[in-house]
């Protein structure tokens, strides 16, 4: 079954789902997504936001002065966080149906987001390379994913775990050492840590002038 078919079924049940699968870490990812960084006045893109579920942290994020744009290539997932927009009053949150791995949307914005998204993107790392060479300079980028990790407490039976779950989702359980590499060939200041106790893998970075 293709990907989008997958969200498709999965829209009306999506928020409670993630959070059974990510065994509750859906939570942390959202907090962890803007957690030490100065949002305040800036426009921010969430690459794959599905339903929604980040949007009020970032929007707290960013206060009024910022606009928030919620990209996905599936319209029933994005109906549902369209819905989310409307019942919140949101205003300053743009909905854009598009694929992350070829959107001319990224020129534009000073932070570019992705949460549990990139790994259903196929070739995510080549697909990553290449939407962080058309960055503008001074873009912030930060990634939250499922991916492989090679040490830490227990990471045998998580890595073991996100493997199985990614049959479910759908993703391209991929390793985290092409994702590094992109992030250390074409940002500065790049830091790669984890969230939820290693279940996932946080990477931060700057495109250079
Ligand atoms: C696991 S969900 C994550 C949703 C949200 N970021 C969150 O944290 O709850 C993955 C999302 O990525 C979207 N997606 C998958 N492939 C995509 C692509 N190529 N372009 C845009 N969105 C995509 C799916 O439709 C789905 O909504």
């Amino acid at each position: 079954m293709k990907i989008a078919e997958r969200y498709d079924i999965a829209a009306p049940i999506y928020d409670r789902t993630a959070w059974v699968l990510s065994l509750g870490g859906i939570d942390k990812l959202h907090p962890a997504l803007v957690a030490g960084l100065d949002l305040s006045g800036k426009t921010v893109a969430d690459l794959g936001c599905g339903t929604g579920l980040a949007f009020p942290a970032l929007i707290d994020a960013v206060g009024p002065a910022g606009r928030v744009i919620g990209l996905d290539n599936n319209a029933s997932i994005l109906a549902k966080a369209e819905k989310r927009v409307v019942a919140n009053g949101w205003g300053n949150v743009e909905l854009v149906v598009d694929d992350i791995a070829t959107t001319p949307l990224l020129g534009d914005v000073d932070v570019v987001f992705s949460c549990i998204a990139m790994s259903c993107v196929p070739d995510p790392s080549q697909k990553l390379a290449e939407l962080l060479a058309n960055l503008k300079p001074g873009t912030s980028v930060r990634i939250i994913d499922a991916l492989p990790r090679t040490s830490g407490f227990g990471y045998p039976a998580i890595n073991g775990y996100n493997f199985l779950k990614s049959f479910i989702v759908g993703s391209h359980y991929k390793k985290l050492e092409p994702f590094e590499r992109v992030f250390r060939e074409q940002l500065s200041d790049v830091v790669v840590d984890s969230v939820h106790g290693g279940m996932y893998t946080r990477l931060t970075g700057v495109k250079g002038e």
